[in-house]
């Protein structure tokens, strides 16, 4: 019988020579010592005990610093009310601006009526155009955990809406077509989330991990992933493990600090960025008071914005600012006036902020300067005094010019500038005056 054969060989197998026995002993152990090598390399490995965050490509990097302006657009179903989009989601009796608050209940009932047949958003990419906005970004997901985008593991969404439509898609589309690189906001808190920070918060963290994948495969490509917000991060995360595995989806995507402040890019939330700071760094403000939409929001002059983007200019940063579009899906003529006139300037002027780094005159009460290769701009902000004292470029100027018009008194000495312009040329907005310099290495004045 089969059995018994196998029985008898089995037998003679363990009656081999004892040296026989040795070797294969032997070659048993070297097998197994492989066996254990080769899976031990293939064993993920353990987290680093400091969390690295792989820089983006230096060319994405180049890119949004030469971006220098771009238009950030906080909207939702919020806007049919016309509070403060999630910080108006509160109990009114617990606030003290008790008229800026919605109750939860009906704030989460909104989208049932967010109907904007008027949005197009092609009308909104040619507006960002033609603000000289170089990039757009646009907020998916904001605290209340509403999602202006089709996502396929909640309800609470904007397709669930009567309007029936994905914004972000057509945004999407839209700047791929304009050529506008696109970046996508999105909150990590998530105060309408069941799990979100609760005992089942690895149920939010999938959730969350799982929507970015979505938002960073269904849209094309994404420049910039802007999250907020860093105290109320989800419980847990391993923020490094993160930014890995996004930048896995989107190699070239740039994440701010609001992740972890080893990531691409610091923001500072309308405040001015530092001069001295030498990571890239943006400034994000409003152009009305608040981030989505209010009826006669007191909004920006389009002047107050200007200096406001030579202010971060000039200190190395770019201004990201914001429009809040109205329930209608349209942008409010106002906001779209102040847009065109920014982009109007940066028509004429661009030269002295698209592409420019901070300039090598620290800024002070008169204004800032800015810099591309041999040419720095000043841009005067206040005329502090009739003559203005300088501290001076470095190199010798060979040649300068008031690019607003007019003409300038320029003396320069070893350690500084003294400047004049007749008050009648003086910009009202920002006097710019270009200065050529001498190529490097040819001395001072
Ligand atoms: C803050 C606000 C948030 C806004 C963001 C933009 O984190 O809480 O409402 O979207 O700033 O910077």
């Amino acid at each position: 019988m089969a059995w018994r054969r196998w029985a008898l060989e089995v037998d003679r197998l363990m009656r081999v020579a004892p040296r026989t026995r040795i070797l294969l002993t032997v070659l048993s152990l070297l097998v197994a010592v492989q066996a254990g090598m080769i899976a031990w390399s293939a064993w993920p490995r353990r987290k680093p005990s400091v969390a690295v965050f792989p820089a983006a490509p230096s060319n994405a990097v180049a890119w949004f610093q030469d971006a220098r302006f771009g238009l950030f657009i906080h909207w939702g179903p919020i806007s049919l009310l016309g509070t403060e989009i999630s910080h108006s989601r509160q109990d009114p009796r617990t606030r003290r601006d008790q008229a800026a608050s919605v109750l939860p209940e009906e704030y989460d009932q909104l989208y049932l009526r967010f109907n904007p047949t008027a949005f197009d958003a092609e009308e909104w990419v040619r507006l960002a155009r033609s603000a000289g906005a170089r990039y757009l970004v646009f907020v998916a997901k904001h605290h209340d955990g509403f999602c202006m985008h089709d996502s396929q593991l909640t309800e609470y969404k904007i397709t669930r809406s009567p309007w029936a439509r994905d914004p972000l898609a057509e945004l999407a589309q839209a700047c791929r077509t304009a050529e506008l690189p696109l970046g996508i906001y999105y909150s990590a808190p998530d105060w309408h989330h069941p799990d979100f920070r609760t005992a089942q918060y690895r149920r939010y963290n999938r959730y969350m991990r799982d929507q970015l994948a979505e938002l960073l495969t269904a849209y094309g490509p994404v420049r910039i992933l802007w999250f907020d917000v860093q105290e109320e991060w989800p419980q847990d995360y391993e923020q490094h493990l993160l930014y890995e595995w996004i930048r896995g989806l989107q190699p070239a995507i740039l994440i701010n600090d609001r992740l972890s402040p080893d990531t691409d890019f610091q923001v500072y939330e309308q405040a001015v960025g530092e001069y001295e700071n030498p990571k890239p760094w943006e400034t994000c403000d409003t152009l009305g008071e608040q981030w989505s939409f209010k009826p006669d929001d007191r909004i920006k002059t389009s002047a107050e914005c200007i200096r406001l983007l030579a202010a971060c200019a000039g200190r190395g940063g770019n201004l990201l600012l914001n429009v809040g579009p109205m329930p209608t899906g349209e942008i409010e003529p106002r906001q779209v006036v102040v847009l065109e006139e920014i982009g109007n300037w940066l028509a004429r002027y661009g030269e002295s902020v698209y592409g420019t780094s901070r300039g090598p005159l620290e800024p002070g009460p008169w204004g800032v300067s800015t810099q591309a290769g041999d040419r720095v701009y000043l841009h005067m902000l206040d005329w502090v005094e009739d003559s203005i004292l300088l501290p001076s470029p470095g190199r010798s100027i060979l040649r300068h010019r008031v690019l607003t018009g007019g003409t300038a008194d320029l003396r320069q000495n070893e350690q500084s500038l003294v400047l004049s312009i007749p008050a009648a040329d003086r910009h009202p907005v920002d006097t710019i005056i270009m200065l050529e310099l001498a190529k490097d290495g040819s001395g001072q004045p």
